[in-house]
């Protein structure tokens, strides 16, 4: 059963071709690994997805629905949603706050009354908290939910960050780039909890990494991108022997 499928999917700004013709296909409750050099196209793919570009060519079906067209919002409510590759939080609210909004939108209490938390919660802010205290609690960020976001230190954000994606139960999350500036031991757990995430909540997830090792044991299924052309797609084993691949990371070594 397919969740997502791009058909020549592709976008040219001027005579950059960014995404170029790519055909991808990801199953349901597939963990995916989207992998690339810097510049690959990796994130534009992202922006195509969830509609903040329109495709100069292709199409994207969801869940069996052609949202080539679909507006952003739209996509988010049909249960699309992201992370930034540069953390997108509201710094100045609090931890828990930063959950709670991210709550689906349908909700029909307004952002600011969220912020009263003090005042006596009906039973969908109820409903809301409790969700996004037991996500926290998973996070291990359940120390800091009356801190701001903007003074925890950067892989909590970036665990807030995914959080955030997952209050409104989303099919599918896509992370660009989730342990970007994590160390070893929080990039493993972040890994770990990835795939808890994946199995309890019943999810596809989509992951940009730019570091090949670190999507090998967590990805079942890689495809990875060249100057926008998709060179390679398969089992992490299969991929990274593959003689386009290692050239491509290779060159970019050469470079660095
Ligand atoms: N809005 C844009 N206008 C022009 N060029 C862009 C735009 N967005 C991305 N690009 C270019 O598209 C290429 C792919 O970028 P990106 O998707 O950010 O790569 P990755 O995430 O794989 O590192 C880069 O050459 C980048 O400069
Ligand atoms: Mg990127």
């Amino acid at each position: 059963m397919s969740m997502l499928k791009t058909e020549s999917l592709s976008i040219h700004f001027g005579g950059l071709k960014a995404v170029d013709q790519v055909n991808l296909e990801i199953q349901k409750g597939q963990l995916f690994g989207l992998i690339g050099p810097n510049g690959a196209g990796k994130t534009t793919f992202f922006n195509l997805l969830t509609g903040v570009y329109r495709p100069t060519l292709g199409k994207i079906l969801f869940d069996g629905k052609d949202i080539t067209s679909t507006p952003t919002v739209e996509r988010s409510h049909l249960g699309i949603r992201r992370t930034f590759q540069n953390i997108r939080l509201f710094k100045g609210l609090t931890v828990l706050e930063n959950a709670l909004i991210a709550y689906d939108q349908k909700l029909s209490y307004s952002i600011f009354d969220t912020f009263a938390l003090n005042k006596k919660f009906d039973s969908q802010e109820k409903v809301a908290a409790e969700k996004a205290l037991s996500l926290l609690q998973l996070f291990q960020l359940d120390r800091h939910v009356h801190e701001k976001a903007g003074d925890l230190p950067y892989g909590a954000q970036r665990k807030l960050e995914i959080i955030r994606t997952l209050m409104s139960d989303p099919k599918l999350i896509l992370l660009d780039e989730p342990a970007a500036g994590m160390n070893h031991s929080e990039t493993e757990q972040l890994m770990n909890l990835i795939r808890k995430v994946r199995d309890d909540f019943n999810l596809t997830v989509l992951l940009i990494e730019h570091d090949m090792k670190l999507v090998m044991g967590l990805c079942e299924q890689i495809a990875v991108l060249d100057y926008g052309v998709k060179i390679a797609q398969g089992a992490p084993q299969e991929v990274s022997r593959n003689p386009k691949v290692i050239e491509a990371y290779l060159g970019l070594e050469a470079e660095s």
